[in-house]
């Protein structure tokens, strides 16, 4: 008698997992402004670390009047997949113990502290130096200023691309993940999407250069994603409000009039303070 053949476990996905998994908290992330509780999901056999965000937890905001700020976080990871540049780990919107919220994947942090480091610096004079793009002049304190700086790195500049796109108003340095695979991840999308230009970010050193080809492929795919009808465009109109998502449609048509990088709108880039 052969001994039975045996099923190959079924392969579970981050999303299906993050959905359907069984929730656990384990702890309170401390430095965050709203709750943020750091969990393990578990699904047929197969677990992972988990972000749990409950919209209990959220601190309202006078300029975010409408859906949650959970809402906003899945909107954004649904605009990063659309783009195929992965730059959001896999998110979704479920019932925990503490009701409705949004639960992320736990992205491991390069143990090389380099390279967080390595993305963002502060330095003496006024050129950025090769491989660096210049944000801005920054107070350092005792009537000192030095020239803040990021990497010239291909990732970063995707993701200034799509925090123009979803008009992220937070992007600061703490929100980017380099992770043990080499990837650069990016967090904390509460605050976008707003009807009116919110863009704050570090990330002003490609401001005004062409676009490159892969962002113009992308953003001329995510247009047409984003007409009525298309499973895009329905998704989005469960997480965020109709002015939203034209106003989205008016940000990506511009990014395609122009084919630069965005600008500052005012005479100073808008950075996030502090921009850790
Ligand atoms: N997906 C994630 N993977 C790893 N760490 C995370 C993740 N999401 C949040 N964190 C950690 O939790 C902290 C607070 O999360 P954040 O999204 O900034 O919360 P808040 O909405 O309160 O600003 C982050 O600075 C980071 O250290
Ligand atoms: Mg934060």
């Amino acid at each position: 008698m052969s001994a039975p053949e045996r099923i190959p476990p079924r392969s579970v996905t981050p999303h299906e997992l993050l959905a359907k998994g069984e929730l656990t908290v384990r702890g309170q992330v401390r430095e965050a402004s709203n709750a943020v509780l750091y969990c393990t999901v578990e699904y047929e056999g197969v677990s992972a670390a988990c972000v749990y965000k409950p919209v209990a937890g959220e601190q309202p905001l006078w300029d975010f009047p409408d859906g949650t700020l959970a809402q906003r976080e899945v909107a954004a990871y649904e605009l990063s997949e659309a783009m195929g540049w992965g730059l959001i780990p896999p998110t979704v919107l479920r019932d925990g113990p503490y009701g409705q919220g949004m639960c992320q994947l736990w992205i491991e942090a390069s143990a090389d502290e380099e390279t967080g480091a390595a993305l963002l610096a502060l330095v003496e004079g006024d050129e950025p130096g090769p491989g660096w793009k210049a944000v801005g002049f920054a107070d350092v304190g005792e009537d000192r200023t030095a020239l803040l700086v990021h990497a010239d790195d291909e990732r970063l500049r995707r993701l200034a691309v799509l925090d123009a796109v979803i008009n992220n108003g937070d992007r600061k340095g703490g929100h980017l993940l380099p992770s043990a695979d080499g990837r650069l991840y990016a967090i904390d999308h509460g605050v976008t999407f707003n009807a009116d230009d919110k863009l704050r970010t570090l990330l002003w050193g490609w401001a005004g250069e062409p676009l490159p080809g892969e962002a113009l492929t992308a953003l001329r795919r995510l247009s047409a994603d984003l007409a009525d009808g298309r499973p895009l465009a329905r998704r989005l109109a469960e997480l965020i409000t109709p002015a939203e998502i034209e106003a989205l449609r008016g940000r990506v048509a511009e990014l395609l009039r122009t084919g630069r990088h965005r600008e500052p709108s005012g005479q100073w880039p808008a950075i996030p303070w502090p921009p850790v």
